[in-house]
């Protein structure tokens, strides 16, 4: 089987893996984006061409202010140096998420930095942040109430915040849950599931050819007997 064209990953266990060294959760988080450029530049440089991470979720934004702060304070440093690597490299960076539920001068700095990257065609790397796929949904519900509109599966997918993405097909969780904590749960009905015991921080570029290897491996039927009949 080929190579998947959309790969997401949920990079959980940044917390269990500072705790483990005695350190404080954020110095998990810092390990944690060290871990996501690493990811992305094999991700990319193996040619798969669309790829979402899960950096925060709605829910995440319950957690302690001091955490949070520390996250915001990665996203500036995210948003401000990645922004000319990408660039180089045709990436299109893009946020998905509730952006206004950030401090403004963090919304505001992802708005201006992303839209600096348009039109990269080597790839789409798009980053989740206060993002819960529950209210993705129903945002494009009401906006599809608000217009009159009647949908289509392919016609409501197209509504969301991934719409013109590829199908995902490779849906990847580090940090031994096995759930999908209100993630693409639209976009994910036929992706092949993938769980790794490892933390995210520790998740490395074999991990990942790993999970890849294990998805080509995989025979996606969607519903019908055999694959491709
Ligand atoms: C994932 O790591 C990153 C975020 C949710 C921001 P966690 O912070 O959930 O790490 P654990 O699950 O507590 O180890
Ligand atoms: C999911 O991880 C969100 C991200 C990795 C960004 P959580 O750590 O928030 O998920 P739960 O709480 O274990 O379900
Ligand atoms: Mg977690």
């Amino acid at each position: 089987m080929s190579l998947p064209r959309h790969i997401a990953i949920i990079m959980d266990g940044n917390g269990r893996w500072a705790k483990r060294r005695l350190l404080p959760r954020t110095a998990g988080h810092r390990a944690g984006l060290k871990r996501m450029i690493s990811l992305t530049d094999h991700i990319f440089a193996r040619g798969i061409e669309c790829c979402t991470l899960f950096a925060l979720s709605a829910e995440n934004l319950s957690r302690p202010e001091e955490e949070l702060n520390a996250l915001y304070g990665l996203f500036r440093v995210y948003f401000t140096e990645q922004i000319p690597v990408l660039r180089e490299r045709g990436i299109t960076l893009r946020v998905i998420g509730e952006l206004s539920l950030l401090p403004a001068d963090v919304a505001s700095l992802i708005g201006e930095n992303t839209a600096k990257t348009a039109g990269g065609e080597k790839g789409t790397l798009t980053v989740a942040i206060g993002y819960g796929a529950r209210q993705d949904i129903v945002s494009a519900c009401n906006r599809a109430v608000r217009e009159g509109r009647e949908v289509t599966p392919e016609t409501f997918a197209s509504m969301l915040s991934t719409g013109g993405m590829p199908e995902l097909d490779l849906l990847i969780r580090t940090g031994k849950e096995k759930r999908v904590s209100n993630f693409l749960l639209y976009e994910a009905a036929y992706a092949e599931l993938y769980f790794s015991e490892k933390l995210f921080p520790d998740f490395t570029a074999r991990d990942l050819d790993r999970a890849i290897g294990e998805f080509e491996k995989r025979e996606r039927r969607f519903g019908r007997i055999d694959a491709g009949r």
